[in-house]
């Protein structure tokens, strides 16, 4: 297969072509933040919590959806970046009801994990409360959209893994909602098979087994891409 070379933090790094600056920047020992990227679903983009900085390039771009290129030279830690990280998180936090200490992903939670990296001990922006309501209508699953931060795992690996496309993603900006089979309770769902990846794949207590009331198992990104190989 075909090799570029691209510096990532003042190293050299070989990368595969098509290979994105996140896994060049993983295998380099680099350690990029994410949380809507997971081993083995397409890249989304969606929550520009990996931005890097390119030089020549006029903004920091997400490393999981951009492809590594020959003679690219990237910063992966900067000043900027971890304000830009830390704005994201905060965004986050404020946009939706995030009380940890009454989720079932307290602890085993990437968003709670990325704002204790970062140094989040207070959010600056009003926290917007909204009412995102609950749907617990499946036997042994549930959605709790207060916890939901759009990252579209789960619709992704639904999709893509599962082939099912129970979930999509309606409206936009922070009046989004993730939506079962265009709107319907889940429980009522034509499409879900009831294999859980969704839940597997989601970063924090939206998607939850209704059975594990305190966390859910950590997820197996390596499984991930055994599936996604095996439906090819
Ligand atoms: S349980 Fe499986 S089929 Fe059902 S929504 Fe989740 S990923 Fe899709
Ligand atoms: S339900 Fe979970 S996996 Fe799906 S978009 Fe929300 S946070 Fe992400
Ligand atoms: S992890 Fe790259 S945009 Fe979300």
């Amino acid at each position: 297969m075909p090799r570029l070379t691209l510096t990532i933090n003042n190293r050299s790094v070989s990368a595969r072509r098509g290979e994105s600056i996140l896994s060049a920047a993983r295998r380099s020992g680099s350690d990029i933040p994410t949380l809507c990227n997971l081993g083995g679903l397409i890249p989304a983009g969606a929550c520009r919590v990996c931005l890097v900085e390119v030089a020549g390039y006029p903004r920091p771009v997400p490393a999981c959806a951009t492809r590594a290129e020959q003679g690219m030279v990237v910063t992966t830690d900067t000043e900027r970046l971890t304000a830009a990280r830390r704005m994201i998180v905060e965004l986050l936090l404020a946009e939706r009801n995030h009380s940890c200490a009454v989720c079932v992903m307290n602890r085993h939670c990437q968003l709670q994990d990325l704002a204790a990296r970062l140094g989040i001990d207070h959010v600056r922006f009003a926290f917007i409360s909204p009412q995102a309501g609950v749907d617990i209508s499946h036997a042994r699953f549930g959605i709790d959209h207060n916890r939901c931060i759009l990252c579209r795992r789960c619709v992704r690996v639904c999709d893509e893994i599962e082939g099912a496309h129970t979930w999509d993603v309606d409206g936009r900006g922070a009046a989004s909602r993730i939506i079962c089979d265009l709107a319907q309770p889940w429980g009522t769902s034509t499409t879900c098979t009831g294999c859980g990846k969704c839940v597997q794949a989601c970063p924090t207590g939206a998607l939850f087994e209704k059975d594990a009331p305190t966390q859910k198992a950590t997820i197996d990104m390596e499984r991930l891409s055994e599936w996604r190989r095996s439906r090819k």
